[in-house]
């Protein structure tokens, strides 16, 4: 088993996916901002897909939206998946990421502290571009460990996990060489040396 999803299936086996989403909330709750500000995609009905979703708790959020026609959460974690369907709001599956096959199309595919763990990140923007995202569909992302935020850089040894490790630039670039338009990128959340979530956003 992927060594990442056999160490969330702990996490999600004793309460600490909880305090993960606890700790990432305020960062979503500016993406979630984001896409209301910068995107019209809130106001008209939407199809929303959250790539690694954890215990589903995004989703749950996400279907409150009165706009909101389908909400689905993907995660490789089966306690996770199990955890997330427990509130039985949302639709969850457990798939891992690197063998996505997508089978619809999405307006708004959104990820929350994921894209590291793949072995082979190029190959889901690939297919997102290709299969994923509806003409003028946003991917947004938020990612903490990157290289220009030092706290976050032992996380694999920390927590043993299996992570890439790229500088802001190079997530960026991948944005732009699968050919997204209108990227942009912010930090939120910066303190001390906490250099802040990396959000990027951009439309197919
Ligand atoms: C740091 S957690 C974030 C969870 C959720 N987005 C949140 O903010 O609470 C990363 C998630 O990605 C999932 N994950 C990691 N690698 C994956 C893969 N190859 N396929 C599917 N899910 C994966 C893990 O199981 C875990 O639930």
């Amino acid at each position: 088993m992927n060594i990442n999803i056999k160490t969330f299936d702990e996490w999600a086996q004793d309460g600490r996916d909880e305090k993960m989403a606890s700790n990432h909330s305020k960062s979503v709750k500016r993406i979630l901002a984001i896409i209301n500000q910068k995107t019209n995609k809130f106001k008209t009905p939407f199809s929303f897909l959250d790539l690694g979703c954890g215990n589903g708790w995004v989703i749950r959020e996400i279907t409150k939206k009165s706009k909101c026609e389908y909400a689905l959460g993907i995660d490789g974690s089966s306690n996770m998946i199990n955890n997330a369907k427990k509130n039985k709001i949302g639709v969850f599956k457990k798939i891992d990421l690197e063998n996505y096959k997508f089978d619809r199309k999405f307006d708004i595919i959104f990820s929350m502290e994921t894209f590291y763990y793949l072995k082979n990140i190029d190959k889901l923007f690939k297919k997102i571009v290709k299969d994923g995202l509806n003409n003028n569909g946003i991917l947004i992302i938020g990612i903490d460990h990157y290289k220009e935020n030092t706290p976050s850089l032992n996380w694999g040894s920390d927590y043993n996990l299996d992570i890439s490790t790229l500088s802001t630039h190079k997530w960026k670039e991948k944005f732009l060489l699968h050919g997204f338009k209108n990227v942009e990128h912010e930090y939120y959340g910066a303190k001390e040396d906490w250099k802040g979530t990396l959000i990027i956003m951009g439309q197919r």
